[in-house]
Order: structure tokens, then C-alpha cells, then sequence
């Protein structure tokens, strides 16, 4: 008799999170763990953020959020820092022909200020190429940080008042968020953060209001799809209130 297939995808009435987001944590550790340089960790990393792309068109996400470089992260060793900015580039010229051919719509969010031009037009490259595309999409927090995005949002709206586009009075929390990175992206249903910390570290913090977390024990280079699906069915025995009193389990 062939064996029951017991991936989370072959279960009835499967309906993945439609917004995954991800804090990629602990690459220095797992190299650390191994004796090797932190930026080995940083390269596996990039390994299982293939493989966390390909299984979340598998199971159907519709939106993945990826925590790959925070503001306070250029306060590491400028080493780091530069080995971190060689993997971007690398990543984006190895894999975004693939992601395209694949039907995946890169989006980018954070500070693009200050980033070097090369740096600023493969990110450019990235979502002018996929902008069309309809499958996965793939939210890529570069040079991100929450409160500075929430910063960036309050004074593009004050734009928008001085203009008389938008009247001060009728500003609510709907309308700071139609002025965030990506606007039109729905909050994230999970955050998941591997490596055993417990915090946000200034990842998504207006977005993530009604976010269910799931934290697990791994480091990012050892996560992989079942690492996923043991998130997501985390999240599906969860019960989301939203402040009423009826509860929806997590879909
Ligand atoms: C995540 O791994 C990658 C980035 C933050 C860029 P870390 O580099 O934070 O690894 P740890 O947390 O030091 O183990
Ligand atoms: C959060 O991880 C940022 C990314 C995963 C890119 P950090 O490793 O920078 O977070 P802290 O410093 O442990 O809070
Ligand atoms: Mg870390």
C-alpha cells in the first residue's frame, strides 16, 4: 500500500495563510554552531530562502514577506555589512530570471535612500521585471525598518494634505496605512521568526496589529518546507478574534 501523504498540502480543504512573513534569524549561529565564518550562514541562508520561495507557491501563499537586511543592521562590521550587500546583488542577478519565468511579482520595501546606485537599480530591476506577474509575491524588507517606514508614511501624507488631496480631519488608521511602502499588500496573517528569539526587532510593527507569531528553535539556513508547514499548522490552531467574540481559526 503506498503511504498516507501527510503533507499539509494533502490534507482536505487545504487553504494556506493568504500573507506569510518571515524574520530570517539566526545564520550567524548556525555557521557559529559549525565553526565557520558568519558569512557561510549568510550564503545557506540564501539557500533556504529558495527553498521557502519555491514551497510558498507550492502551498499557495499568495504574499511572502522576507525580514533580509534592517536599518540598525548597519551598525554590524562593515565586513558583514559588505558580504550582505554582495549576496543581494548575487541573488538578484543568480535567481530573478528564475522567480520571473516562475510567475513571481518582487515587490521591495524600506529606506532606498542612501543605498549605493548599483544597489538601488537591481532592486529597480527587480520589481520593473515581475511587475506584471500574477503568482507568488515576494516582499523583500531591504534597508526596512518599521518605525521609519511608518516615519516615511506620516510625511507622505502630509504631502498629500498640503496638496489638498487628502483633509487632516477625516485621517484615521486606514488612511496611514494607504501611505506605507506597499499599500495595497494585506497584513500579514503569520510572522514567523526562526532561531528561538522572541521579537519583532522593528519588522512590520503598524502591519502585523492582528498578526498571529509562530517562533521556532531553528536557525534560517536549516528551514526548509517542512519548517513551514509546521508554522502554518501552528497558525491553523490558533483562533483569531479581532477583538470579537467570534473566533476564526487561522486559513
Ligand atoms: C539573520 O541572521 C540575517 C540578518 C539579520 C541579516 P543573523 O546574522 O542575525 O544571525 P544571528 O542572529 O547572529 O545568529
Ligand atoms: C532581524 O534580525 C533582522 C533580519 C532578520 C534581517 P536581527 O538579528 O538583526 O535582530 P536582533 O538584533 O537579534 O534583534
Ligand atoms: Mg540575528
Amino acid at each position: 500500500m503506498a503511504e498516507a501523504d501527510t503533507t499539509l498540502s494533502a490534507q482536505p480543504m487545504f487553504e494556506p495563510p493568504r500573507h506569510v512573513a518571515i524574520i530570517m534569524d539566526g545564520n550567524g549561529r548556525w555557521a557559529a554552531a559549525r565553526g565557520l565564518p558568519r558569512a557561510e550562514g549568510h550564503r545557506r541562508g540564501v539557500e533556504a530562502l529558495r527553498r521557502t520561495v519555491r514551497a510558498a507557491g507550492e502551498l499557495g501563499i499568495q504574499y511572502l514577506t522576507i525580514f533580509s537586511f534592517s536599518t540598525e543592521n548597519w551598525s554590524r562590521p562593515a565586513s558583514e555589512v559588505g558580504e550582505l550587500m554582495a549576496l543581494l546583488r548575487r541573488f538578484v542577478r543568480n535567481d530573478l530570471a528564475e522567480l520571473h519565468a516562475n510567475n513571481v511579482r518582487v515587490r521591495i520595501i524600506g529606506e532606498r535612500e542612501g543605498l549605493s546606485s548599483d544597489i538601488g537599480r537591481l532592486l529597480e530591476e527587480a520589481e520593473g521585471l515581475t511587475r506584471v506577474n500574477t503568482g507568488l509575491t515576494l516582499i523583500v524588507a531591504f534597508n526596512y525598518g518599521a518605525r521609519q517606514e511608518i516615519a516615511r508614511a506620516i510625511k507622505r501624507l502630509n504631502d498629500a494634505v498640503t496638496k489638498g488631496e487628502v483633509d487632516a480631519t477625516t485621517i484615521d488608521a486606514d488612511t496611514v496605512s494607504r501611505f506605507l511602502d506597499a499599500p495595497d499588500v494585506p497584513d500579514p496573517d503569520l510572522i514567523v521568526r526562526t532561531s528561538g528569539e522572541q521579537r519583532l526587532s522593528n519588522f512590520l510593527l503598524w502591519q502585523s496589529a492582528y498578526s498571529e507569531f509562530v517562533f521556532l528553535p531553528i536557525h534560517w539556513p536549516d528551514f526548509d518546507r517542512a519548517a513551514l508547514e509546521t508554522a502554518i499548522l501552528e497558525y491553523r490552531r490558533r483562533e483569531r478574534r479581532f477583538g470579537g467574540l467570534v473566533a476564526q481559526t487561522g486559513s
